[in-house]
């Protein structure tokens, strides 16, 4: 059975005080819950890492990094490598948000080098796709997520790809409160689990986690994840609420 994931994506939310405080709280209410088959993951600022990872030692949670530079070390000012982010604890990274696609200019070419620093550095990636309004209007979503996934995934070998989880987010749905239907979350991630299949056979495929991201909600959650693609969520806004990201993992 493959595995459920629930991730929150802080995106540029709390200072450290706050976040360390906010995370000790999901983990003191998950550390003494039987455990279940759902894996939670926050992923926060890299600023919070080194200290979230001393308050999740030992508990359920893991954590990751949302981003990562596309090189090793070196005079790259500003920067965080992702062996930086595996020494502090964490052991996943997100790649390709759309807001780092969109904001920051990267390209699959760019998000492709990414991907495999961060594998080589023992992270796991969950890697970002999703189309915006218009392709999806004028009926391309397939095929500009066929294409980030071609150009960002495909040159991984089967073994590098068993440490990926795909995420797809509707970037029309990204913090706007419109959610993609449950209907259209499970056309798109059967579509990308077919696209591995060609590629690395059904064996990778039907292990491979594929999160639906975009305006999840706790009134959402169970709907979307109920559907066969679909193995749970990358939340951003509703991560920031205790009460809501907790019925949100409970959902899955
Ligand atoms: P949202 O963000 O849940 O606030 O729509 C999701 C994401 O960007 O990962």
């Amino acid at each position: 059975m493959r595995k459920k994931i629930v991730a929150g994506n802080w995106k540029m939310n709390m200072n450290l005080a706050e976040g360390l405080k906010f995370a000790g709280e999901i983990d003191r209410y998950f550390r003494d819950k039987p455990k279940g088959n759902v894996e939670v993951i926050l992923c926060t600022p890299y600023i919070h890492l080194s200290g979230i990872a001393e308050i999740l030692r030992g508990g359920k949670i893991f954590l990751g990094a949302q981003n990562c530079a596309a090189e090793v070390s070196g005079a790259f000012t500003g920067e965080v490598s992702a062996g930086m982010i595996k020494s502090t604890g964490a052991e996943f990274v997100i790649i390709g948000h759309s807001e780092r696609r969109t904001y920051y200019n990267e390209d699959d070419t760019l998000l492709n080098k990414k991907t495999i620093l961060a594998l080589g550095s023992g992270l796991k990636v969950v890697f970002c796709c999703g189309e915006v309004v218009g392709e999806r209007e004028s009926g391309k979503h397939l095929s500009v997520v066929k294409r980030q996934l071609e150009e960002g995934l495909f040159s991984l070998s089967e073994k590098e790809m068993e440490e990926i989880v795909i995420a797809y987010e509707p970037v029309w749905a990204i913090g706007t409160g419109l959610t993609a239907t449950p209907w259209q979350a499970q056309e798109m991630h059967q579509y990308i689990r077919g696209l591995v299949s060609e590629k690395y056979g059904k064996g990778c495929a039907d292990s491979l986690t594929i999160l639906y991201g975009g305006s999840c909600k706790p009134s959402n959650a169970a709907d979307i994840f109920s559907k066969p693609d679909v193995d749970g969520g990358l939340i951003g806004g509703a991560s920031l609420k205790k009460e809501d990201f907790i019925a949100i993992v409970e959902a899955a």
